[in-house]
């Protein structure tokens, strides 16, 4: 499928000797489907993994290995390919490539065209997890996010020497998401929704690692329902609460699905942690179910901090509407944490009910209905909590008929203690 954000771009994929090189036949396939220009440079161990003929057929374009070959494309090819990309991912990368690439070493033709680069780059660590935790290896990583590259994080789970454990090349859809991420935020620059603070990239650490290797799904903002081509129904959810959510996930470890409608503020990005989140926007009810139900599986924790439309018109009109009056008709909209809940299997689903006056009855009756694990109940009457606000006044309501009134605190203070809650029960 086509998508729009990677159509006509030019993606250098730097393919190193680790085993998940066989990973990155499919991000190559799906790169060329995305309508991307894919360009493909192996180091000679990598080429023990995947024959470069596989590389070749599924981008249509020649494999680079030796910067001295004798016919090179272009007159200083590792010049001219840097220049060429829009985005340069290194994927499955090794722990000597990433030693190589820190240290300012270029040998072969990947580590000389990695240096000639000025657009973002992305490396995938792959290796074993002892591998993945040796100081050096460590310390290299580091050095690379301090420059401004994005590391993508490793999965954890089996590897293929047997062991299990963090290091695992993520799989080619998630790659093509980071692609994705990383290229929206180049866009966005300084200025966007995303904010990548460079005074922070070194400082960047983990809060807590007790969401390592899981996989939280968050909704967030409010959803918009057509009335004509450009008049819509909306509400007042600013998404601070989701972006609250997504931030202290991915402090903990968590990698992120973030569905999101319309949103005053995205979850801030930094160099160590927003390729763990990915972005899936939306705008109505509909699309928000669709979305959460499609990504439901991949989740280990649901939490809709969204704010979906309840109603939309039954027929939006095509053209702008100028009558003097209008009467539109509106119909039920999916319920999105009833239908999670109905299908959530062992994960946690945790909902908010924002209500006007004492939210706990509420509350308590939506969790039972929606079968969710906790409901955060706030009073958005109430100065200092509801939409648009940094900080909240909740309840937490829990199924085995608890309370948790909390006092007043930031967004983020209370996203903590949400996570804490849902990861303790
Ligand atoms: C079967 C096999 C699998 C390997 N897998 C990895 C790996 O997943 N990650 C890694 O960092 N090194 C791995 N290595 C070691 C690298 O291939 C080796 O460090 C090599 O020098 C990397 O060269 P390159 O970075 O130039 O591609 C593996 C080696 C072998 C023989």
């Amino acid at each position: 499928m086509e998508n729009t954000s990677l159509k006509g771009k030019c993606i250098v994929v730097g393919v190193t000797g680790g085993i998940a090189a066989y990973k990155i036949c499919t991000l190559v396939s799906l790169l060329k489907k995305s309508g991307a220009e894919a360009r493909v440079v192996m180091t000679e161990n990598a080429r023990r993994f995947v024959a470069p003929l596989t590389f070749e057929t599924l981008s249509g374009n020649p494999v680079i290995t030796d910067t001295f070959a004798e016919k090179p494309e272009w007159e200083v090819e590792h010049i001219a390919l840097a220049k060429r990309a829009d985005l340069v991912i290194v994927a499955p990368a090794t722990a000597n490539f990433i030693g190589k690439y820190a240290n300012g070493i270029a040998d072969d033709f990947l580590t000389t065209t990695i240096l000639a680069m000025t657009c973002p780059v992305l490396v995938a660590p792959a290796m074993n997890t002892a591998m993945l935790n040796h100081t050096a290896v460590r310390a290299n990583l580091n050095v690379l996010r301090g420059r401004g590259v994005h590391v993508v994080k490793p999965e954890t789970g089996r590897l293929a020497c047997g062991d299990e454990g963090e290091g695992r090349c993520p799989e080619p859809e998630t790659l093509v998401q980071a692609i994705i991420n990383c290229l929206n935020k180049a866009q966005l620059g300084d200025s966007g929704q995303w904010s990548a603070v460079s005074g922070q990239l070194n400082a960047q650490v983990k809060d807590k690692d007790d969401y390592d290797g899981k996989t939280v799904l968050i909704t967030a903002g409010g959803t918009r329902e057509d009335i004509d081509r450009v008049r819509y129904i909306g509400n007042y959810s600013s998404g601070k609460m989701g972006a609250a959510l997504a931030e202290a996930a991915i402090k903990r470890g968590a990698r992120v699905i973030y569905i999101y409608g319309a949103v005053n503020v995205m979850p801030r990005a930094d160099n160590n942690c927003d390729l763990c989140c990915e972005l899936i926007p939306v705008k109505s009810t509909v699309e928000m179910r669709d979305a959460v139900m499609k990504n439901l599986e991949r989740a280990d924790y649901i939490v809709m901090a969204a704010a979906p439309a309840d109603y939309r018109v039954e027929r939006p009109y095509d053209t702008k509407i100028k009558s003097e009056s209008l009467t539109l008709k509106l119909i039920k909209n999916p319920d999105i944490a009833a239908e999670a809940g109905a299908k959530k299997g062992g994960r946690k689903l945790a909902i908010f009910a924002a209500e006007t006056g004492d939210p706990v009855p509420a509350a308590v009756e939506k969790l039972n209905k929606k079968n969710a694990d906790l409901c955060v109940a706030n009073d958005v009457t109430r100065e200092g909590a509801g939409f648009g606000t940094d900080t909240n006044i909740a309840t937490f309501v829990f199924r085995d008929g608890r309370n948790e009134p909390l006092p007043m605190m930031t967004k983020r203070e209370l996203a903590d203690i949400l996570l804490d809650r849902v990861h303790e029960k």
